[in-house]
């Protein structure tokens, strides 16, 4: 089976490409700047440094905030082309720490007291009323950067002011007090596979490696790794970090991370996270190829016309798209079942299942394709 890793080329992406090869018989590590969607086309195309794009099993997208554009684009052009472990729509919601926000509360999913608001006047009136210390951050900071702490009104205040002059929208928390310490939690499906405490060095409150955090393996209860499992499952990435906090009402989570460094994990807990994330792909793109007609195929039978002479019956296991609460169902059924727009048929349904067979209108046709 054919892999590739679309990244910005980093260490830890270096690592995932290399455990990879273990698995599948061809990994590409491809550089996302080389990549390009092209839409408004009968089909939307895929160029890779002005290229055709290939064909793969499985592909694993990351990237950083920078890039969500044409992370999602490429995300939502092969979805059910072939296995991708993170959604299209997880990429715009992982890279934005409100759009995160908004997804875990309606899940239910718990986080510090976080507060919104749309203008420097509106974001007053929340300092108003908040307990100190509190932690503003940009929505689209990472690694630490981009999180401040206020202890005091006053100090909330100035830093608002220099942030509207700035015209930069900021989330305002409650601040969490676990003396620095933080929770690190990698979802490879639905399991933690590795979890550390990160623990900020003195002076500072951000747990983060990047900001000179120290971690250290540890082991968190099946609570706090079912609310890390259902963060990841929340924003449609089967493969994530979760940063928890430990309240004194229990665990909150106040981030989840796509394209997660794993150097510190790895060298904290002493599991091979990149192997873990590489079993998963190729167990995940097998289940993917297994149940639908493999990418090479689907391919090959493209290019040959090959369901012209073969009305055997296929099995596609795929999702449903909707439009406007109608099902669209995949270009292949259409081609494999011959059916057009002029044709009668018979729609037999009931709560699972759909049969479509061509209307038997005249004695002669006895050639039905049927799709469930
Ligand atoms: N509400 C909070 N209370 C206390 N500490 C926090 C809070 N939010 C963030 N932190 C600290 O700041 C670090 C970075 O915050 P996070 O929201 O994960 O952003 P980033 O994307 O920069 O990692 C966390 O790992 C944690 O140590
Ligand atoms: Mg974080």
């Amino acid at each position: 089976m054919k892999a590739a890793l679309i990244s910005l080329g980093s260490k830890s992406s270096q690592w995932t490409a290399e455990a990879m090869r273990k698995y599948f018989s061809d990994v590409d590590e491809i550089d996302l700047r080389e990549l390009e969607v092209n839409l408004g086309g009968k089909h939307a195309e895929i160029l890779c440094a002005g290229k055709p794009f290939d064909l793969y099993d499985c592909i694993y997208l990351k990237g950083s905030f920078k890039y969500v554009q044409i992370i999602s684009s490429i995300a939502s052009v092969l979805k059910g082309k072939c296995y991708m472990p993170i959604d299209a729509s997880a990429f715009t919601v992982g890279h934005d720490k409100l759009a995160t926000h908004l997804i875990m509360q309606e899940h239910k999913i718990p986080m510090p007291p976080t507060y919104i608001s749309s203008n420097p006047a509106a974001a007053k009136n929340i300092l108003e009323k908040i307990n100190y210390p509190i932690v503003m951050k940009f929505p689209q900071g990472t690694q630490g950067k981009g999180v401040m702490f206020a202890d005091s009104f006053s100090s909330a205040s100035s830093m608002l002011d220099a942030l509207s002059a700035l015209n930069q929208p900021v989330i305002i928390q409650q601040f969490v007090d676990t003396s620095g310490e933080d929770i690190r939690a990698i979802v490879v499906g639905n399991k933690v596979v590795a979890s550390m405490m990160r623990k900020a060095i003195e002076g500072e409150k951000r747990a983060n490696i990047h900001a000179g955090g120290i971690g250290c393996a540890c082991t968190i209860d099946a609570h706090t790794k079912k609310i890390a499992i259902q963060t990841a499952e929340a924003i449609g990435a089967e493969i994530c970090a979760v940063d928890i906090l430990e309240s004194v009402k229990g665990p909150v989570v106040i981030e989840a991370n796509l394209s997660p460094g794993l150097q510190g994990i790895t060298e904290a807990t002493k599991v091979n996270v990149a192997d873990k994330i590489a079993k998963y792909l190729y167990d995940q793109s097998k289940k993917f190829r297994d149940g639908t007609i493999s990418v090479e195929t689907n391919k090959i039978m493209d290019d040959l016309g090959l369901e012209k002479n073969d009305l055997s019956t296929k099995k596609i296991i795929t999702n449903l798209n909707f439009k406007l609460n109608r099902i669209i169902l995949p270009e292949l059924i259409t081609k494999i079942t011959k059916f057009d727009d002029r044709m009668d048929v018979e729609i037999s349904a009931d709560k699972h299942s759909l049969i479509i067979t061509k209307a038997q209108s005249l004695p002669s046709e006895k050639g039905n394709s049927k799709k469930k």
